[in-house]
């Protein structure tokens, strides 16, 4: 179908963030790195309630990847601390908001109580719609793809696109529209690798501890002057031609 409200397609219904520059923003203070984490959360709490106001559908960030086991152990039992902490003080406002919890990543290799922690907060909130927010834990792009060719082999299911992407993690949500990078890096550090194939990137020095709803805007503002081709011209985009369903269906 051609586009029938221009500013549908202004607005992301999915967004995704890598939220880096904890570490340095402590740094800069001359606080530990785990204060930048600590930060980080309450950068979170703002960015949720901003997208809860600006009807973004999805929220997908990127918490802790398959590689941060490589920091050294005191960051990451400190990171683990953290997540169980933010679970157990934020799920009962994130369940009062209509926000609905989800942890994408590989929970071999997370201790039981980690592990129960995303369960439980799953569980709480799984009746909520106004806004789905996918925190990628222990989470690697690689893995992903690997876990799903995995699962559809065991099945000894054909793997397509379609079938590959219905075994995925984020296989409940649509593809992220606008993916955000805080802390100034230019790459994707194996975030959202089959999920990202057509999505905006927006890269920001900002550090995670200091984004905010106004970080957000500015985000959103550069998403809504992109022009989404998907493969056509963009004399083809301007005229509403419609994308081909083979390829195209995913990202309608
Ligand atoms: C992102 O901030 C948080 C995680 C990766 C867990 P960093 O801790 O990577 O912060 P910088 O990049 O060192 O500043
Ligand atoms: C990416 O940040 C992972 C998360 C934000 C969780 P990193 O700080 O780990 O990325 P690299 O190592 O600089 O690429
Ligand atoms: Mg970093």
């Amino acid at each position: 179908m051609p586009e029938q409200d221009p500013l549908a397609s202004a607005r992301p219904r999915h967004v995704a963030i890598v939220m880096d520059g904890n570490g340095r923003w402590a740094q800069k203070r001359w606080l530990p790195r785990v204060a930048g984490h600590k930060q980080g959360v309450e950068a979170l709490r703002r960015v949720v309630k901003a997208c809860l106001e600006r009807d973004v559908t999805v929220l997908t960030v990127f918490a802790f990847s398959s590689e941060n086991w490589n920091r050294p152990v005191e960051e990451v039992s400190s990171l683990m601390d953290l997540l169980v902490v933010a679970l157990s003080r934020e799920v009962p406002t994130l369940e009062g908001n209509g926000v609905r919890l989800h942890f994408p990543g590989d929970r071999r290799g997370l201790s039981r109580r980690v592990v129960q922690g995303l369960i439980d907060a799953e569980r709480a909130t799984a009746h909520n719609h106004k806004l789905v927010l996918n925190v990628c834990f222990n989470y690697g792009g690689r893995w992903d793809i690997a876990q799903a060719a995995q699962r559809l082999a065991a099945q000894g299911r054909e793997i397509t696109e379609e079938s590959l992407n219905s075994e995925l993690a984020l296989s409940h949500v649509p593809d992220p529209d606008l993916l955000i990078r805080t802390g100034g890096e230019l790459r994707i550090s194996n975030f959202l690798l089959w999920q990202a194939a057509y999505t905006e990137l927006v890269f920001t020095e900002c550090l995670w501890p200091d984004f905010d709803a106004a970080e957000l805007d500015r985000a959103l503002l550069e998403y809504a002057n992109r022009e989404r081709r998907f493969g056509r011209t963009s004399e083809q985009v301007t005229q509403g031609e419609p994308l081909l369903a083979v390829g195209g269906d995913r990202h309608a």
